[in-house]
């Protein structure tokens, strides 16, 4: 049985979550700390350090990802892991990811204050690269473990200055012995926070997560022509520029189409070689799509490339598109969501189910081994902003729901 009355210590997890946001802080209060750069270094090694002082063996596998091992009474027993990523985006919160490990952390610091030893072994995982911002491919840690992502084309990847993650491993001293591919394990579970706003709205502090939507996300390059601002008439132009702000507005609309449950972003968009008087020649942006149903992104993936390819041609420019990433929807395991539901309950914890909007590594782990989350609310359903911020009551509330979930199915 896990014990309601084995508490775990809110202010010690609140005060290791602001120790993590020191690393990388931003002075607008979130942080920095992109995947394989040397602040990802650093909060790797905060976070090695408080692993190693608790007596866990920390192994570090070939993409990167941290394991760090309690061991249980039952040496047969296969491992309940539990975890979530330390890197953030550019202009990322202090709570995104970091909440998943630092609870994770919380939960073997109490077993260990507690001494208590679980019949099953547990494992506490920092995932490489869940936000995808740096490489243009996000869950690259969980995917490549999970078998979905080959570890050699996660290697080539490069970002914006042409730095590979095969180098930046090696910069940063994380590419690990071990290989990077799933090993027998029993479950998974990640805390993370919604990122949005039904909890709050709501006023329930644990959201029990049934699965996760579906997602497809692409590179595009419209090709047109630089030209002079002053001499170029319009039949003569190739505005890349207005080709793309075409291809924004398609993506608005085809989100807007598909309702509230519609996703559509360019997050990402460059002029190639900027000037206040060129006809931009060359433009670079990013798309994305999410919906919590297949039919709608298959749909959408089968349209949009030649919707986008039509209303560029139409401005004498040419659309190259890249589908990067697709993942299809998820449901979580049903026993797995249970033991986070009764957790709730037990807790007199105000909870609902709720589908996740966001990607996590949860999505990729879930095809090898039962997995669940729980979720938490924050201010305003903000993230993926500096300004993200939670209280630490529901960060304690959230780590609680964890504790009890992990400690019950690894002493089934
Ligand atoms: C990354 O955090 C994502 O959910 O896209
Ligand atoms: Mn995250
Ligand atoms: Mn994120
Ligand atoms: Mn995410």
């Amino acid at each position: 049985m896990s014990g309601t009355n084995q508490r775990i210590d809110g202010k010690r997890l609140w005060d290791s979550l602001m120790a993590m946001a020191e690393i990388g802080a931003t002075p607008k209060g979130g942080v920095k700390r992109l995947t394989l750069s040397d602040v990802d270094r650093q909060g790797r090694d905060r976070f090695k350090g408080w692993c190693e002082a608790l007596g866990l063996t920390v192994r570090v596998d070939a993409i990167g990802n941290m394991f760090a091992r309690r061991e249980g009474r039952d040496p047969k027993r296969l491992p309940v892991l539990m975890g979530s990523h330390l890197d953030s985006q550019p202009t990322g919160g202090k709570f995104d990811g970091a909440l998943g490990v630092i609870a994770g952390l919380e939960v073997m610091r109490t077993l260990h204050d507690l001494n208590i030893t679980t019949e099953a072994p547990i494992e506490l995982v920092n995932w490489t690269d869940e936000e995808g911002s740096r490489f243009g491919h996000s869950l690259m840690g969980s995917g490549t473990w999970a078998g979905i992502y080959p570890l050699e084309k996660a290697y080539g990847l490069r970002d914006v200055d042409g730095v590979s993650v095969s180098e930046a491993l090696d910069t940063i001293g994380y590419k690990g012995a071990h290989a990077a591919k799933p090993f027998p394990a029993d479950a998974y579970f990640e805390l993370h926070i919604e990122q949005g706003p039904i909890l709050e709205r709501e006023e329930k502090r644990i959201g029990v997560v049934t699965g996760a939507q579906a997602q497809v996300w692409y590179d595009a390059v419209i090709v047109g022509q630089d030209s002079h601002a002053g001499t170029t008439p319009p039949s003569a132009r190739k505005d890349a520029l207005v080709a793309a702000a075409r291809v924004v507005t398609l993506v608005d609309q085809l989100m807007r189409a598909r309702g509230e449950d519609g996703r559509g972003t360019v997050g990402f968009l460059q002029i190639a070689s900027p000037s206040r008087n060129v006809v931009p020649g060359e433009v670079r942006f990013s798309v994305e799509f999410r919906h919590p149903s297949d039919e709608q992104i298959l749909g959408l993936a089968a349209s949009f490339p030649e919707q986008a390819a039509r209303l560029v041609a139409e401005t004498g420019c040419r659309l190259e598109l890249t589908e990067l990433f697709r993942i299809p929807a998820q449901p979580f395991d049903p026993s797995c969501v249970d033991l986070v539901r009764q957790a709730a309950r037990r807790l007199n914890l105000p909870a609902r189910e709720i589908i996740s909007g966001a990607g996590h590594d949860a999505v990729y782990v879930a095809r090898s081994i039962p997995t669940a989350m729980i979720f938490t609310p924050c201010k305003d359903g903000l993230s993926h902003n500096e300004a993200e911020s939670i209280l630490p009551e529901e960060a304690a509330d959230g780590c609680q729901v964890l504790f009890e979930a992990v400690v019950a199915r690894a002493n089934r």
